[in-house]
């Protein structure tokens, strides 16, 4: 844990420049709009350690699998979430040395990521030879124009005059560091200069056939006043540049935009990618920064508006909370099918592929609350439509139906370790999971007729292939999994994945009637299409009644999978610091053997099916597993905290809030050099909404059951629910509902039911 950045409720500042840990701040100060983004990199060259990141949603390569030894089945490929074109940078040369924040001294660092807003803003004083420059820059992804990004570089010289070269450049030489055989994923395809004047770089991906232009053009002002100015346009190989130079007196200002557009041919066809560029910029600079970036803001207003959470008494609750809704926001926005919630973002490389069981059991419920329901049944969709890789998938392994991958770019699984690949089969049951939960939540009962059942079937047939029945146990068993715990492989019978197995068929079952019921002819077409018949159906059914779930009588609770307690049970608490993370200091073997938890697994199972359980049976599976857990995954505080405000739990369920909400700002993991922890953002939202408010849907009402940390003065939240915009506020005393928007709904508040309307009773108040 490291104490990085300066606490504050809508800014993550950094306030000394720190060579050491530079990767981090870039990693914290990513910024995107759903369509790209990019890491916290520097416009000026930096000489010093960084990683140089611009990433765009659904642009990836597919790198050649390395793996030490091959299995049969594994995909050839690992999906690269690609570093595309690099397009922020900005030479600048001041009386002809280079600013490099790595060689120059610095004064007054200051660096300011505006959540609200959304923006970075930096500002410092470097000196050279008793000469001192004031340099000020601002950047945003627009949220509005989704293709632009906008910076304005202002430097001021202090003591002397000086003259300053501004060389605003796009470069299409980038690597990502993680390539397999250090290969440069992308050719050049044209470069140039437009009869306006802009520079453009299109450059296409070696293997698929992406194609992206990026094409910038600038400004200058001096002293705020606009002025004229001849460029000296330059280009080379991937690569083109203007430079523009300016003599400035002391205490003046020189300011340059610079304007860059990214589009690809997801969006626009080839033939028309320099073209459409080039419209973009030239009608984005005639609207000018000021007005582009007011329009900018606007739209983070209206993403606050319904996403926003306020802790009274607690900055760094308050701070965390918000990051993590900030980055969501940057990550995905739901307008486009075809994209998901990547781990990393646009912060970072590691973890190839976009999409993990993280999108259906954990980010699914954030874009749910916070967002139109168009945006989670996007997500839905997005596995809709790769349900016949999904087949093909399980084909390949000798099985019938779906097996959805662990890891993809458009369907195929990219992952190719085979304790993940083959044996993490519980993410096919989230994805049920998720069809269930987005209809429990929204009432959107067509989606199940237009796609839900299909995806339900097919994942069903996997689940009855690929159990097998032991006549020992007279019980149906799924033998060599792997949880998700991850740090156990090749068990048999990991009671989560068996429940989820087992939950899916019943509900498979359930759906297949209440389609009939709700439409005869549709029924009819899916059951021709599908050919199901009540054979396989009894069988499903066979299953689901009869599925072995393993169990510690002694205890009176499930055992995470067979054999577990023939472990030394000791718990985490009993490690050495110096152990911690174990996966960095422990070989895998050692960690196979030990009884210690990377993220929540039965607990998981707690967690989904938190109806079907006492609060007494989930204490006693909390008491259990919880101290062995190593919470060596983000995705593992969030759901513990969410149990742990439930038991009343409180001490531990702020604790593990605050280290799922701050976990890369104050890097808990060491590992935010690499990027940021997206998907667990979601879960942090999860901790807040359904750990402190409670928040859970049953028999289609909206449940409250608040509880408030007790160094807190208050809190609030916003949610979405069936076209209702509800704000939820939390005190000591008492807990006031809100329908700041929509008809009106009932509400469930501690098991009693409180109506409000949108004429009269759009409050409601009561006592905590
Ligand atoms: C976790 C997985 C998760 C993946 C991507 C791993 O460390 O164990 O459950 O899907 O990270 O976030």
């Amino acid at each position: 844990m490291k104490d990085l950045i300066c606490i504050d409720e809508w800014k993550i500042i950094q306030k000394n420049f720190d060579k050491e840990n530079n990767r981090i701040y870039e990693s914290l100060m990513s910024t995107g709009n759903g369509y790209m983004g990019m890491r916290g990199n520097f416009e000026e060259s930096y000489s010093g350690d960084s990683l140089r990141g611009s990433y765009v949603a659904g642009i990836y390569y597919p790198d050649k699998t390395r793996v030490g030894w091959w299995k049969n089945g594994y995909p050839d490929y690992f999906a690269k979430v690609l570093n595309s074109t690099y397009l922020i940078g900005i030479k600048i040369f001041l009386n002809d040395f280079e600013l490099d924040l790595n060689t120059c001294t610095i004064k007054d660092f200051y660096r300011e990521l505006n959540m609200k807003e959304g923006y970075i803003k930096r500002s410092f004083i470097i000196s050279k030879d008793n000469n001192e420059v004031k340099c000020d820059v601002i950047r945003f992804v627009s949220m509005d124009i989704k293709d632009m990004i906008c910076i304005k570089y202002d430097i001021t010289p202090l003591s002397d005059d000086l003259k300053v070269s501004f060389i605003p450049y796009l470069d299409g030489d980038v690597r990502n560091e993680d390539s397999n055989y250090d290969e440069i994923f992308w050719n050049e395809i044209a470069r140039g200069f437009n009869d306006s004047g802009s520079a453009y770089l299109t450059v296409q991906t070696k293997k698929l056939d992406f194609f992206v232009t990026s094409t910038m053009d600038i400004k200058l002002f001096l002293d705020g006043h606009q002025r004229e100015f001849n460029s000296d346009d330059s280009s080379d190989y991937m690569h083109v540049s203007k430079k523009v130079d300016v003599n400035l007196n002391k205490d003046h200002t020189a300011s340059l935009e610079k304007y860059v557009s990214l589009v690809s041919n997801r969006y626009t066809s080839k033939e028309d990618l320099i073209t459409k560029g080039n419209e973009i910029l030239i009608s984005s600079m005639e609207t000018g920064f000021d007005s582009l970036f007011l329009n900018h803001k606007n739209k983070w207003d209206e993403i606050w508006e319904d996403s926003d959470i306020i802790v009274e008494g607690d900055l760094k609750a308050q701070q965390g909370i918000r990051y993590n809704i900030f980055q969501l926001n940057c990550t995905y926005t739901g307008e486009d099918e075809r994209l998901n919630i990547g781990p990393k973002g646009f912060s970072g490389e590691k973890y190839g592929g976009a999409t993990y069981w993280d999108t259906e059991a954990y980010c699914i419920n954030f874009y749910l609350s916070t967002a139109p329901e168009k945006v989670a049944r996007q997500l839905l969709i997005y596995r809709y439509r790769h349900l016949n890789y999904a087949k093909e998938n399980a084909k390949k392994l000798g099985l019938k139906g779906a097996l959805y991958p662990m890891v993809t770019m458009n369907g195929e699984e990219c992952h190719n370790e085979w304790e993940i690949t083959f044996e993490e089969i519980h993410r096919n049951g989230a994805i049920a999971y998720a069809i269930f939960n987005y209809i429990r939540y929204t009432g959107d009962k067509n989606y199940l007729i237009e796609y839900g059942a299909e995806v339900l079937i097919e994942i069903s047939r996997f689940w009855a292939s690929r159990v097998s029945f032991s006549k020992r146990k007279n019980k149906y068993v799924i033998l060599g999994v792997t949880g998700p715990n991850e740090y156990e492989n090749n068990v048999n019978n990991n009671w989560y994945t068996n429940k989820l197995a087992a939950w899916c068929l019943k509900y498979t079952m359930e759906v297949i009637d209440l389609v009939k019921e709700m439409d005869e002819n549709a029924y009819n077409i899916l059951k021709e299409r599908l050919s199901f018949d009540d054979e396989e159906l009894k069988v499903w059914s066979d299953i689901a009644l009869h599925m072995h779930f393993p169990w510690i009588d002694d205890l009176g609770i499930f055992e995470q999978q067979d054999g577990f307690m023939d472990k030394e049970i000791v718990p985490a608490s009993s490690l050495p610091k110096e152990d911690l993370p174990i996966n960095q200091h422990w070989s895998w073997d050692r960690i196979l053997r030990s009884p210690f938890i990377k993220q929540a697994d039965v607990l998981q199972g707690m967690y989904f099916f938190g109806d079907e359980y006492s609060i007494c049976e989930k204490k006693k599976h909390f008491d259990f597993y919880e101290p062995l857990t190593v919470h060596e995954s983000s995705l593992s505080p969030c759901v513990h905290c969410i149990l742990a405000a439930e038991l009343g739990y409180e001490e531990k369920a702020y604790d593990l809030y605050l280290r799922t909400s701050r976990l890369d700002l104050d890097d808990y993991n060491n590992d935010t050099s690499d990027g940021l922890h997206i998907t667990s953002m979601a879960g942090t939202w999860m901790s807040f909404v359904h750990g402190f408010g409670g928040l859970r849907v049953k028999n289609d009402l909206l449940n409250l059951s608040p509880m408030i940390p007790s160094n807190w003065i208050g809190y609030s939240f916003r949610i979405m629910f069936r076209n209702n915009l509800v704000k939820i506020s939390v005190t000591k005393e008492s807990i006031e509902i809100e329908l700041l928007n929509g008809k009106g709904l009932k509400i469930v508040i501690f098991q009693s039911e409180y109506i409000l309307t949108n004429n009269g009773n759009t409050k409601l108040r009561i006592k905590n």
